[in-house]
């Protein structure tokens, strides 16, 4: 027999934040400056506690041991205490479970959720590695879409009851919306959770943007929707929040024992989360109040910019994001893919390019999405106003060249 990798290896999709990395790194290693405004990595500077507490740590320490599965105990009773208690979640120390940030959390969920065969429905655009994860695990994403030209309106829950079957043994939002920026009202979070009660499904909430809402409404957790509480389960992470996405921690939380019972083994099976991470973690839980306002607000600016100067691109249109840091926009190509590419192949602009990802794989249904890209503002205004520029003029060079 040949030696051969898995068909399932083989087939995996690469991820479409990242597919086009090694182009950026060709380009960045013949001395072009790349604006990468394709993945979710801030440059804003984590949090002083959080380093700080590193830094201390990488002096006291002399053994870097496994910790509890689980997590340390003081990260667990920390994020219970200082952190869900102020912002009005409620749950007791064995309802959470450290996790290698909420890439593991939701991973995790829908294992739980869901075996082979079996349905879990999310609104799309989705996050894509929501796709890849339930590829690995063969269970089916069934989408229940939103229309960039409806801002990207959530569904009514009668598009949902069109998509339930049999097999259907979860809803799974994120909330705010990667990659729409859409924010889940507090209406519409109480409708897809009554909808979950009543078909007995579980309702897997990704709330790894909650600090990053940008309307007069407080967020709203599934967390508190009544009566939920052996449905919801909660993804959540420090990653977006304290700007410590390298630290790979976050957790998974749910008053349902038997889904925390089976977390468990799964996090038993992984030994445990990073210990310099979960050190950064107990350090962030100190964050002052005053870093969270600092950093919506300066991406409140990022936004208004990045939204302002994408429409008024010919031909572009990218629909006002609410939350998150991210925007789906619609391009005058027909595919952004090979557009994408094309601008870390072929496209300089005074030694400059800038990175954006296609957003095709953001969408399940055949046909919709090959020309929206994602983009991430994570640049500082100035930055991102170059990067735009670019952009502008590449758009500009590949119509002239290729249509
Ligand atoms: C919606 C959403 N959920 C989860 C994650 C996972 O992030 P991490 O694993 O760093 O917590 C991301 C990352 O971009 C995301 O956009």
């Amino acid at each position: 027999m040949a030696l051969t990798i898995s068909e399932k290896s083989r087939l995996m999709p690469a991820s479409a934040i990242r597919k086009l990395v090694p182009y950026s790194d060709a380009a960045a290693a013949a001395g072009v400056k790349v604006y990468r405004l394709n993945s979710g990595a801030p440059d804003i500077k984590s949090p002083d506690c959080a380093m700080n507490a590193v830094k201390e740590k990488s002096q006291s320490l002399h053994h870097l041991s496994y910790t509890n599965s689980a997590g340390l105990m003081e990260l667990r009773e920390g994020l219970v205490e200082k952190y869900y208690k102020k912002i009005g979640i409620d749950i007791e120390v064995s309802e959470l479970i450290v996790e290698v940030a909420g890439s593991e959390a939701f991973a995790n969920a829908m294992q739980i959720v869901a075996d082979p065969g079996e349905e879990i429905i999310v609104v799309e655009p989705y996050y894509t590695n929501y796709q890849t994860f339930t590829y690995l695990y063969g269970i089916n994403l069934v989408a229940v879409k939103s229309d960039i030209h409806d801002g990207f309106r959530i569904p009514d829950i009668s598009e949902f009851e069109k998509v339930l079957t049999d097999k259907t043994k979860a809803v799974l939002i994120s909330n705010p919306c990667n990659p729409p920026g859409k924010l889940f009202t507090k209406e519409e979070m109480l409708a897809i959770g009554e909808f979950c009660k009543k078909n007995n499904l579980f309702l897997i909430s990704d709330e790894v943007y909650r600090e990053f809402c940008y309307t007069d409404e407080p967020h709203f957790s599934a967390m508190n929707i009544p009566g939920c509480e052996q449905n919801v389960i909660l993804v959540d992470s420090v990653s977006k929040r304290y700007n410590l996405c390298g630290s790979r921690i976050g957790c998974i939380i749910s008053h349902n024992k038997e889904v925390m019972a089976a977390a468990m083994k799964f996090a038993q099976s992984r030994l445990c989360p990073p210990v310099f991470g979960q050190y950064a973690a107990i350090g962030a839980l100190d964050t002052p109040d005053s870093y969270f306002e600092e950093v919506k607000a300066e991406y409140i600016r990022r936004r208004d910019c990045c939204v302002e100067m994408l429409n008024a691109i010919p031909g572009v249109y990218a629909p006002v994001p609410y939350g998150a840091f991210y925007t789906v926009a619609e391009l005058p190509v027909e595919d952004a893919e090979d557009f994408a590419q094309w601008m870390l192949t072929d496209f300089r602009f005074n030694g400059e390019t800038t990175m954006i990802t296609p957003a095709r794989s953001f969408y399940k249904t055949e046909g919709i999405g090959k020309n929206h890209v994602r983009i991430a503002y994570v640049l500082e205004v100035p930055e991102l106003k170059k990067a735009l520029t670019v952009l502008a003029e590449g758009l500009k060079m590949y119509k002239e060249t290729h249509q």
